[in-house]
């Protein structure tokens, strides 16, 4: 019985895991390749490419903006530049980003706040 419980314990870990993970690729991947060029190695921004600072939003802010993407799918989106973004990655390179992995990720990285 417990072992069987273990078992499974270990199976739904490993299933989230790769749910986190877009692909193959982790989401620090797919930021360095995808994300910083906008937003900046450190999540500061890059104005020569109009991309926002990610790193002064909370993690919520941060979720619900890539939620948003994905929710309101790729039309009705405040996001216009970055609904345009996922939806190229999601089609030309099958990579789908998890909103509430991703949001983690650039809150705990970058945002000098997070503890
Ligand atoms: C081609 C440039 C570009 C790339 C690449 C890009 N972004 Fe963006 N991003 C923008 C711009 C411009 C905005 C602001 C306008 C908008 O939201 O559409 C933005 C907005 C955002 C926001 C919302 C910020 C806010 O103010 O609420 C998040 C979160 C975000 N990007 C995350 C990402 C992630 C994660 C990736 C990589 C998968 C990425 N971006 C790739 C240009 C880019």
């Amino acid at each position: 019985m417990r072992i069987k419980k273990m078992i499974c314990a270990a199976a739904s870990v490993a299933l989230m895991g790769s749910m986190a993970m877009a692909g193959n690729m982790s989401n620090a991947q797919i930021y360095n390749k995808y994300c910083q060029k906008c937003h900046g190695p450190n999540a500061e921004g890059n104005p020569a490419k109009k991309g926002p600072a990610l790193n002064d939003k909370d993690i919520n802010e941060l979720f619900d903006a890539l939620m948003n993407l994905e929710e309101r799918g790729f039309e009705g989106s405040k996001h216009e530049a970055m609904t345009h973004n996922m939806k190229v990655l999601e089609k030309k390179k099958g990579i789908h980003v998890d909103p509430q992995s991703m949001a983690k990720y650039l809150y705990y990285s970058f945002n000098p706040n997070a503890k």
